[in-house]
């Protein structure tokens, strides 16, 4: 297979397997409205194959970032609305991440809001806040009651993207964000029906995928995980608890027929994750994790194995606007500049030259 080729994904055609990765970038202000600057880093990177935004709140709760959009108010679903027309209007295609921070956040970030995870364990460190770095606090445990009007929220917020002219959504179960802190034993300690057990564990990821699919289609759903990532405190140390943990999880998802799964995982083409892709049984989205910048030779490489059906790129993707082009014709990149990352403004988010402007 050629990573220069078309691919479906559930209801999605992508035109090429190249896929941006979500990449938080913390420029919607304090509203979380997408604006002018927003639409314009979004419709550069239109000739990607698929588009997947920044990690997107679904609940003031649970919004992890200052500067982080989201997919709660009429305003933001018109920003949204922006950004979806315009990459259209270049021939891309787009869908929203929705990202549940859980406990990586603190109260001068979600709007002086409780902090949401499965179990009162507070992860060691600290994070960015409108007052400078603080310790992360001890969460709020969800009831179970509680934790369905999040599922609740993850479903009207994926409704809302659909509505605000979005191809779909993809649900954030990675990175040791509330999903993934459900999934984890080292962040989820419950002993009711959302843990205990790796089916117990899996339960509430179950139930949030599955609940959307049915909101909106599954063909305009993916779901991302990053098992092993062992980030943010949601440690997954023991290889056979991950696979009976991960493997339920896709047992029971892989009857929807999701438009696909991402994984990141160091070793795409290693065992544990061409296990889970035999075990969800969809396309794959691969991308091998924060050690070094995925390259076009490692892109090529994957889907040229089929070890995957695409490849999600991020740090190249942030860097050049026109990724696929020049990929395609082997010519030179811009170079990420990470401190500008989460920064404010267009330095480091639209400024990055296009290939006939850096010819010139
Ligand atoms: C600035 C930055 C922001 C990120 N934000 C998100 C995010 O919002 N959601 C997510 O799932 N991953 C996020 N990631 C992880 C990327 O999607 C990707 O997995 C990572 O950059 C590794 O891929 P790469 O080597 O191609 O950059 C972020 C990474 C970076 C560098």
């Amino acid at each position: 297979m050629d990573l220069f080729s078309p691919v479906t994904l559930g209801d999605i055609e992508l035109a090429n397997r190249v896929v941006m990765a979500p990449l938080t970038r913390m420029r919607a202000g304090a509203a979380g409205v997408p604006n002018d600057l927003v639409v314009e880093h979004y419709a550069q990177r239109a000739g990607i194959g698929l588009i997947i935004t920044e990690g997107t709140y679904p609940r003031f709760e649970s919004q992890a970032f200052v500067g982080q959009p989201g997919i709660v108010t009429d305003e933001q679903v018109a920003g949204w609305r922006r950004v979806a027309e315009a990459v259209h209007a270049r021939g891309g295609t787009i869908v929203l991440q929705v990202m549940h921070g859980g406990r990586v956040t603190h109260p001068d970030v979600n709007g002086g809001r409780r902090v949401e995870a499965p179990s009162a364990i507070a992860i060691d460190g600290a994070g960015h806040t409108e007052k400078g770095k603080q310790a992360y606090p001890v969460p709020h445990a969800l009831t179970v009651e509680e934790a369905r009007e999040v599922r609740d929220d993850f479903v009207a917020a994926s409704r809302r993207a659909v509505e605000a002219g979005l191809d779909g959504v993809e649900l954030h179960g990675a990175n040791g964000y509330l999903l993934h802190e459900f999934l984890s034993s080292a962040s989820n300690q419950r002993d009711d029906v959302y843990g205990g057990t790796p089916a117990g564990r899996a339960r509430f990821v179950v139930e949030v995928v599955t609940a959307v699919a049915e909101a909106i289609g599954a063909g305009r759903v993916g779901l991302r995980i990053s098992p092993e990532h062992n980030i943010q405190g949601a440690l997954e140390t023991d290889r056979d608890d991950v696979l009976a943990t991960y493997g339920t999880l896709l047992d029971q998802l892989r009857p929807l027929g999701l438009a696909y799964l991402s994984i990141l995982h160091a070793e795409p083409a290693g065992d544990l994750v061409q296990e889970l892709r035999r075990r969800f049984d969809g396309p794959l989205v691969a991308n091998s994790g924060f050690g070094t910048v995925t390259t076009r030779d490692e892109a090529l490489a994957l889907i040229e194995a089929a070890h995957a059906d695409a490849v999600a790129v991020g740090r190249a993707a942030i860097a050049n606007p026109d990724l696929v082009e020049r990929w395609k014709g082997e010519h030179p990149e811009n170079a990420p500049n990470a401190g500008l990352f989460y920064a404010s403004g267009a330095e480091g988010y639209t400024d990055y030259p296009f290939l006939a402007a850096s010819r010139s």
